[in-house]
């Protein structure tokens, strides 16, 4: 597939500069409508077929990156490389609307095919990094995880640090971890900034445990593809509705355990991040009056590469400095 890593970049960064300008409004869904149509109006400007495979919801619900929707400047060509794509223009819209930690904004394209298309339900998930693959098990006593986990690491549970969502749900899942040892990161959002994070040394996270959005465990598999990191997760079914709804999007048995590869078997992933608001592995927007400085990761799975980007935005200002670092 071509390499599409400069083109990501400039969807994501667009979408966290324009939603960084509401940051601390109070306001979620003015933020997210920020990222969402300077998300919408870059990725016109891609030379792809594009399909949106997550988004902002069904087609009724959103009027822009809904699912099935159709983007990229090759749309309309015989020349785009058809992708499916996911996004999350702003992962943690209450974050950016409070000025809170680790906003950040968010896309995965891969060939047809290489992304699940979930729907959005909540998903248990636990997330590690590349040592402690394949040590894990979804169902083991959170005990047993975390000591495995540990082993892989060459530390003791009481040096680990779990990342949860700080829900009403994760009560008992909480009270487990503490009675094991292991400290405890309580987020109030974004379990895809912290599952990237968990598979990043030294961002002191060595593991996600909970549930959270389906989508968003799509997004997060997209990315441990990259970077050798492990997501085991399955659908919680609310009602009928969902069961049925499911079933309409091909998932023939939601009650299985989904692996990194289910959610995001294409051999050619794309993904890239962007802080909005400064969080553990990526720092937010920085305005500095006449120009803008981001910092993205965008990572491609074939050929496997991990690109930490620092970007000045100049603005076409003559008189703007650049720093260093
Ligand atoms: P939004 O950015 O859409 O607000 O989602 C943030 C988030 O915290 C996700 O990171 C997480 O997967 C999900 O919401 C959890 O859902 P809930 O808030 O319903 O527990």
């Amino acid at each position: 597939m071509l390499d599409l890593s400069l083109e990501v970049i400039r969807v994501v960064e667009e979408a966290a500069i324009a939603s960084a300008r509401t940051m601390g409004m109070g306001d979620a869904k003015i933020s997210d409508q920020a990222a969402v149509e300077s998300m919408r109006c870059v990725l016109d400007t891609v030379p792809i077929d594009g399909t949106i495979v997550i988004g902002e919801g069904e087609r009724d619900q959103a009027p822009m990156l809904f699912i099935g929707e159709k983007v990229g400047s090759g749309k309309q060509s015989d020349n785009g490389i058809s992708v499916d794509i996911a996004v999350d223009p702003l992962e943690g819209t209450n974050l950016c609307a409070t000025g809170g930690a680790g906003a950040i904004t968010v896309i995965a394209a891969a060939e047809r095919g290489g992304l699940l298309h979930a729907p959005d339900c909540y998903m248990e998930k636990i997330i590690v990094g590349p040592s402690a693959k394949g040590a894990v098990e979804l169902d083991a006593p959170v005990k047993h995880n975390l000591k495995s986990i540990a082993r892989r690491l060459q530390r003791g549970v009481d040096d680990l640090v779990v990342v949860v969502l700080d829900r009403p749900r994760h009560q008992k899942l909480i009270a487990d971890i503490r009675e094991a040892g292991a400290r405890i990161r309580l987020i109030s959002d974004g379990d895809l900034s912290a599952g990237i994070a968990a598979a990043v040394a030294g961002t002191g996270v060595h593991a996600v445990m909970g549930s959270g959005g389906a989508p968003e465990g799509v997004l997060t598999a997209a990315a441990l593809r990259c970077l050798n990191g492990e997501i085991l997760s399955r659908m919680i079914i609310k009602d009928e509705a969902q069961a049925e709804r499911m079933h309409a999007m091909g998932i023939a048995d939601p009650n299985r355990i989904y692996t990194t590869q289910d959610l995001a078997p294409g051999r050619n992933i794309i993904f890239a991040a962007c802080g909005v608001t400064d969080g553990n592995l990526l720092k937010g927007v920085r305005f500095f009056g006449d120009g803008t400085r981001t910092q993205s990761i965008v990572m491609t799975s074939t050929p496997a590469k991990v690109r930490f980007v620092d970007t000045v935005h100049l603005e076409n200002r003559p008189d703007v400095k650049v720093r260093f670092l």
